[in-house]
């Protein structure tokens, strides 16, 4: 998953106490605009932290930027991380640093993993639709299905061969485990758009769904699950659904440092809590991270990440602080 916001000083700081330093160990081209970056620990014998499919994590890039990146690597392995970076057209620090500046044998800094894209390993059957890089949180995924020895699909979107990134990992998992590959590329002559609708209808009724691609993609695979229990349905954004809250008048106590703030229009919770001197972990500043998740233990929030199931924004127990904001006069929150 790939995160696309600026960070500053405050940030950069705060994410430097929770980060550690990895090495650049290898970087290949895999497709137009993609490459593949492995990371390990500085030290040779050295482990990283675990991790779950569907993981991400944060790297802290020269200047300040902040980007998100989903682990296509199985999560068995603690010896490396392996990401895949698309060059985003209108990056001008991110992916643009990777792809231009990056090279084997850099130092970098890292936050993470988090996860807030979870595999339902129990699942009967798993059905995977992905969209250009949004194949990479769904590898990770596949690799650990195989070795539950559970049954999955895949389809894989992208408009021609050269930018399908990550095939021969798709072949290889295909043909390590009980899995189905299917590659729809439309640009292609003769070639053909993926029919998410039919995919879902003819999946088996238990069916798991995991869906990660432009945003297109992801309206029509929600339009096309709209009737699938909720539970049976997981989505990963690259870009926000919704704009953030930014119209304040309420209050924001927390409670474990006593501190509270009025927060202004104009102003997200996550700018009023750091003007105020609280430290909150964040990166994208969009709602698709999962960074900046906050408990929450009184009030009434109005979500507007991209992150969250309705289930668990339902619930309230939780929010976005970078991107939403109160339907309450006051909320109260677990920092
Ligand atoms: S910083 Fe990414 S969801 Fe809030």
């Amino acid at each position: 998953m790939p995160g696309f916001r600026r960070s500053d000083d405050v940030n950069s700081a705060l994410g430097v106490a929770l980060a550690r330093q990895v090495r650049v160990r290898a970087m290949r081209y895999e497709a137009e605009g993609v490459c593949r970056v492995e990371l390990t620990p500085l030290a040779p014998d050295a482990s990283l932290v675990p991790f779950e499919a569907g993981a991400h994590i944060d790297l802290h890039l020269p200047g300040g930027p902040v980007r998100s990146y989903s682990l296509l690597s199985g999560q068995g392995d603690v010896s490396r991380y392996v990401i895949g970076v698309h060059l985003h057209p209108a990056s001008r620090g991110g992916s643009r640093h990777v792809h231009v500046a990056m090279r084997p044998g850099d130092v970098i800094t890292i936050a993470g993993p988090r996860n807030h894209f979870k595999l339902a390993e129990d699942a009967g059957y798993s059905v995977f639709i992905a969209g250009g890089i949004g194949i990479t949180p769904l590898l990770s995924m596949m690799r650990r299905l195989n070795e539950l020895r559970r049954p999955w699909e895949l389809h894989y979107a992208a408009r021609t061969r050269m930018q399908a990134g990550f095939l021969d990992d798709v072949r290889e998992l295909a043909a390590g485990g009980e899995g189905r590959v299917t590659i729809a590329l439309d640009g292609e002559p003769g070639g053909t758009m993926l029919d998410i609708a039919q995919v879902v209808s003819q999946a088996p009724q238990r069916a798991h769904f995991y869906c990660c691609g432009p945003m297109g993609m992801l309206e029509a695979f929600e339009a096309a699950t709209v009737s699938v229990p909720p539970v049976q349905v997981h989505t990963e954004y690259f870009v926000p659904r919704q704009k953030s809250d930014t119209t304040g008048g309420f209050e924001v106590r927390c409670a474990r440092s006593a501190k509270s703030v009025q927060v202004r229009p104009g102003q997200t919770v996550l700018h009023a809590l750091l003007d105020l001197g609280v430290q909150v972990p964040y990166a994208c500043e969009e709602g698709i991270c999962g960074t900046c998740e906050v408990p929450v233990l009184e009030g009434n929030p109005d979500h507007r990440d991209s992150v969250l199931t309705q289930q668990e924004k339902d619930a309230g127990k939780t929010m976005m602080v970078c991107c939403s904001g109160a339907k309450s006069d006051v909320l109260v929150l677990d920092i």
